[in-house]
């Protein structure tokens, strides 16, 4: 048995871990601190029942007494740190709130487990959960690894490498048993719609336009969501201390090709539009993203020779397909975080850009 903390559980990656530890490694007891932002909703964890395997704690991974009372708590044996402020868009709003969740909100939680696990942490584990946006932006060869330069370009990346620094230095300057991992881009259920693939899926439903920013041939390494959280996990029980792997799907597509395929398999469970149009129809090209970053792609090469990982979803278009089915066969969901706060973050970030209709809630 092993008692985990997970931060940010209640977000898209955070609720698909929790479910999937509670299914994997069912004996182990699963601390979930979320501060329920925009992002955390517990709908996403309905079914996952409190009790001595699983407990729900709502707060602020930058409060130290608070974090500092749950290690003393609990004696967790490993950390999986998700909770962040985790998009771009957001953080060219407003950056604030992500040097204070991701920057401080990391060195609260390292700090806290250097006090709690002293001089002998052996044995136990640090997961510190990125991003391959600290890589910055490639051409159109290459991929990045465990050796590329950091080079962040927005203020969210800038924010998540300062916290990767802060990871990296402790386990350098204290020996903290930490491993970083440095993500592409995820999809699959649970995702808040304001990022592109359930945005696309919400909106195509709905006849609504499809915002493609800038010339849409940006490129993207789609990784299904299941297939992130079996790295994290084996970054836990495998990874080595003070290690960096680099974790993606291997599956390149750019922009506009993924929005167009999203629009045909809506076509194909839902039909055309009602005036007989396809849904590629509602695609418009709006204001790019500033400081867009054009392609990135992963060689997890280390991650499967050290962790022995793989993912399992292959092949992207099956992975979309799944995606669809599981956002139509979870409309409820869907519609219970669309609440006003999103309609109002739409209409700013969308009308500045020039996107037309936007996706209020239903009353
Ligand atoms: P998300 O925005 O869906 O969820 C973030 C969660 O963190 C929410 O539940 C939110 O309530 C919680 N949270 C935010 N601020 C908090 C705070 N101060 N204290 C406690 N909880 C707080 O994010 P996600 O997409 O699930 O990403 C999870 C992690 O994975 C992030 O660290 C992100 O940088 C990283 N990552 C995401 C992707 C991706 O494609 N989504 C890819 C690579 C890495
Ligand atoms: O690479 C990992 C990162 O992937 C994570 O660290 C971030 O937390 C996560 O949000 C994601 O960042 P992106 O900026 O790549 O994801 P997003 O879904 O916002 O956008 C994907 C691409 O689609 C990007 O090139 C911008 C473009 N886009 C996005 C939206 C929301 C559009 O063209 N239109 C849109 O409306």
């Amino acid at each position: 048995m092993k008692r985990v903390l997970v931060t940010g559980g209640c977000g898209f990656i955070g609720a698909n871990l929790v479910r999937a530890l509670r299914a994997q490694r069912p004996d182990w007891r699963v601390v979930n601190l979320d501060k329920l932002t925009y992002a955390g909703n517990l709908r996403s964890l309905a079914g996952i029942e409190e009790g001595p395997r699983y407990r729900f704690v709502r707060g602020d991974v930058s409060d130290p007494e608070l974090v500092a009372a749950l290690f003393a708590e609990e004696d967790f044996d490993a950390v999986l740190h998700l909770a962040a402020e985790s998009h771009v868009d957001r953080s060219i709003l407003g950056p604030r709130a992500f040097v204070e969740t991701n920057v401080l909100g990391t060195l609260t939680l390292l700090e806290a487990a250097r006090q709690a696990w002293g001089e002998d942490p052996a044995g136990r584990r640090f997961v510190h959960v990125s991003t391959d946006e600290v890589y910055g932006s490639l051409g159109p060869e290459g991929r990045f690894d465990e050796r590329t330069p950091y080079a962040p370009r927005s203020p969210y990346s800038a924010s998540k490498a300062g916290a990767d620094h802060l990871a990296r230095a402790y386990a350098h300057t204290y020996g903290l048993p930490v491993v970083v991992t440095n993500c592409s881009n995820n999809y699959g259920p649970y995702q808040f719609p304001e990022k592109l693939i359930p945005l696309v899926i919400n909106n195509a439903r709905r006849g609504e336009e499809l915002p493609v920013y800038g010339d849409g041939k940006q490129v993207r390494d789609w990784l299904h969501v299941s297939d992130h959280c079996s790295a994290l996990l084996a970054a836990l029980e495998r990874g080595r201390p003070g290690a960096t792997y680099c974790i993606g799907g291997g599956s390149e597509r750019e922009n506009l090709a993924l929005v167009e395929r999203i629009c045909e398999l809506l076509d194909e469970r839902l039909g055309p539009l009602p005036s007989g149009a396809p849904r590629r129809s509602l695609i418009r090209f709006v204001r790019d993203r500033p400081g867009h970053d054009r392609r990135y792609a992963i060689d997890s090469s280390l991650a499967r020779r050290e962790l022995g990982w793989e993912p399992e979803v292959r092949d992207l278009d099956a992975g979309l397909a799944r995606t669809v089915d599981w956002y139509l066969a979870n409309d409820d969901w869907l519609e219970s975080v669309l609440d006003g706060s999103y309609a109002d973050y739409y209409q700013r970030l969308y009308g500045e850009r020039g996107a037309g209709r936007r996706s209020a809630p239903r009353a």
